[in-house]
This record gives C-alpha cells, structure tokens and sequence, in this order.
C-alpha cells in the first residue's frame, strides 16, 4: 500500500475517507474516539498545503436523508480536535458540496454531509455505485483512505472511488494493518483471544479461523450462554442462539482436538429481568435458574479470565463481558479490561463496543498496545477475509 508520503498533495484537492460513525445521544457525541484517530492523516495532509474533504458515513439511514443521522455535530467536534476551522457542506455531492470544495485554500478542511444519505454508496447494483462513486471522484484530485473500520464494507466511497483517482492508504490504515498482521503472522505466544458481545452468529467466521491459531480462546457476554447451552446446561432466560447450538457444538470438538483451550464463565450474575436496577444474584454457570438471565460474568469467572490473559504474551479482545452500559453489569468487562492492561503482552482492543467500553469505564487508553477503531472490519481481517477497502488500496 502507497502511503501519503507518496502523494504530492499540495495545492490539491484530497478526499479523505475517514470512519467518523461515533455514537450520539440527540446530537451529543458519547465517544469521539473515532474522530481523534482520524486527525493525524488530516493534519498532515493539511499541513503539507492540501485542501482536504472528508467524507463518511454515520449509522445506517440506508440511502435517505434523515437529520438524525446529519454529520453536523461530528464536523463541529473535528474543527475543535483539528484546531481549525471545518466547513460543513449540507449535501454529499450536491451544489453544497461542490461549491465547499472547489472553494477550499490550501490547508483548508471541509466535511461533507453522510455519504449513506445517497443510495449509490452502498448499493449491491455495481452500475448505481459507481455512479455516485464517479460524482464523489469529482470533488478531488486524489483520494486517500484513512475508515479503517469502514473497509470490511464494499461502498463507493470506500471500493470504488479509489478506482478512478490516484491514492494512498492514510496513516491509521497504515497502523490497524500492522498490528493486525502482527496478530495474523507468527503471534508471540501464548496468544490468548478474548470475545464476548451479544451475539454468537457475528463471530463464527473468527473463531473458525481463530481455532487453527491461537492457545486459548475465552468467552464471555451474551455469547457465552449458547456455548452453556451446547454443553448441555439450563440458560434460564439468559441469550440463546438456538440455531447456533450446532455449530457451536463443532467449535467446542474442534478445540478439543486442536488442544486450544476454551475457557468459559463459570459463575454469572443472574438477573430478574434486563434492566439497569434489576435484581440479582450470583449463581453457577451450570446452574442459572429458568426464570432468571445472565447479564454479567460473576466474581470467579473473572478472576479465571484474568488468570487465562496474566502469562499471555498476545491478547486479542472483541466484544464485552456483560451489559456494560448498566454499572451493575459492568464488572466483568472492567475485569477483562484490567486483564489487558496488567498483562506484559501486547493487547490489541478489537473496536468497537469494547473500545467504548475501554473509555466509558475511564480506563488508560495507552494501558493496551492498541485499540483498534474497527470492529467488524478486525474482525474480518482475523477471519482471512479480502476487505475490499484494503484491496482497493493495494491496487
Ligand atoms: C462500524 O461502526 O463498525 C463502522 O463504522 C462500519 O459501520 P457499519 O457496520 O454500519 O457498516
């Protein structure tokens, strides 16, 4: 991948790529996590005399104009991290956009609107996309992709606009691929892998992948619960994917015969219902009464992950422990936080809810060797997925 040092980029007109999609409460920014690691690359770029246009998506409005979903309040944080002014175009390629960038002085910095208000930017009709990524080509003179937690996604802005104009990957990609490859190719071991989250069915590709490589996998949060059940034990009300206990089942015989060692909860804090004050107690993993849920990994449990991660020389972690966002359910994910932070290895936080969970814990960010800004997207590079953003760049 050609790096930004490559470009020459004064007196031109840069789109920059970034992934600024941060969780919002009204138009209040909860974590600005991705927008601080988007600065380094715009700063350079701009120091260096560019006149740079970011562009990025934030949710999901799925290719309609919704106000809620307005990048306004990002372009507001960003000037501020930025130290200088950013101008806001009200369109992603409209009149707005448009007049913003061909205006802009060199060093100058300026933001479009959400590039999901267009229905070109994540459409599976590669003609539509590729029209708006040709219009989105005309802003600039060179492009340059800085979302890394956007690359896992097939979109115009990020797979096709770098087609049409000459480009370089900025330097957060730069970064994320180097500790992933760190990950991917001989990790010191033990390598540990910590998941949690919700879901099951998000990770399957991962841990299938993961299972060849590392030395102990250790999970935790929602997930956790269909393994207990796949090892035949009540989950009460607890998450269950059902449909997964299957293939579940093949992780765990799969572990076995690969001499990966799979650690799971041992004790929960099981609740009466899901909510911030519910009532709760803690109770065996193998026993969870049937009217009560799982919404934490209980006091043993966590002193067990810690103890997996204390002599590790690699962890990765994805995904928390419990519902973090409730404090009274928060405890497990601290922990496995703690863990990282304690360890004498170098630990990697697989973005998203985990690093949200890192800040709104108020724990050190510089505790953990890196905290990645993508959460689908690491994963998907740990899955050996071709991440057509990256693909795009090497091209
Ligand atoms: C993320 O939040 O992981 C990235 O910004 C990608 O967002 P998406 O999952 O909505 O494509």
């Amino acid at each position: 991948m050609r790096t930004i040092d490559s470009l020459d980029v004064t007196g031109r007109r840069v789109l920059v790529r970034a992934d600024l999609n941060v969780p919002l409460d009204g138009d209040v920014i909860t974590d600005d996590g991705r927008i601080r690691a988007s600065v380094p690359t715009i700063t350079a770029l701009a120091d260096r005399g560019a006149r740079v246009i970011v562009c990025a998506h934030l949710g999901r409005p799925k290719g309609k104009v919704a106000p809620e979903f307005s990048l306004a309040p990002v372009a507001a944080r960003l000037g501020e991290l930025l130290g200088r002014p950013v101008r806001f175009a009200s369109d992603v390629v409209g009149d707005s956009a448009r007049e913003i960038a061909q205006g802009l002085a060199d060093g100058e910095v300026a933001l479009l609107e959400n590039l999901r208000f267009e229905p070109g930017e994540e459409s599976k009709d590669d003609a539509e996309r590729e029209a708006f990524a040709g219009r989105l080509a005309e802003l600039a003179e060179l492009y340059v992709g800085d979302g890394f937690g956007a690359v896992h996604r097939k979109h115009a802005s990020v797979y096709d606009v770098p087609k049409r104009l000459p480009h370089a990957a900025g330097g957060l990609i730069v970064a994320e691929v180097e500790v992933l490859k760190r990950l991917t190719e001989e990790p010191a071991r033990p390598y540990a892998v910590v998941l949690g989250g919700a879901k099951v069915s998000d990770k399957l590709g991962v841990i299938a992948n993961l299972l060849g490589k590392v030395d102990r996998l250790v999970v935790g949060g929602g997930m956790a619960y269909t393994f207990l059940a796949a090892q035949g034990h009540e989950v009460g009300n607890s998450l269950l994917q059902k449909d997964q206990l299957d293939q579940v089942r093949g992780f765990i015989a799969e572990a076995d015969k690969r001499g990966v060692e799979l650690v799971l909860p041992v004790d929960v804090l099981a609740a009466t219902e899901f909510a911030e004050d519910a009532e709760y107690e803690v109770v065996e993993a193998t026993a969870i009464p049937s009217d009560r849920e799982g919404l934490d990994i209980g006091p043993k449990t966590r002193e067990l992950f810690a103890g997996k991660l204390a002599d590790a020389a690699t962890v990765f972690w994805n995904g928390p422990m419990g519902v973090f966002e409730f404090d009274a359910f928060a405890g497990g994910t601290r922990a496995v936080a703690e863990a990282l932070i304690a360890a004498d290895a170098f630990t990697v936080v697989g973005g998203g809810d985990s690093a949200a969970a890192v800040r709104k814990l108020g724990l050190p960010e510089d505790g953990f060797s890196h905290i990645s800004t993508g959460g689908g997207a690491s994963l998907e590079y740990l899955e050996g997925k071709t991440l057509p953003g990256l693909a795009a760049l090497k091209d």
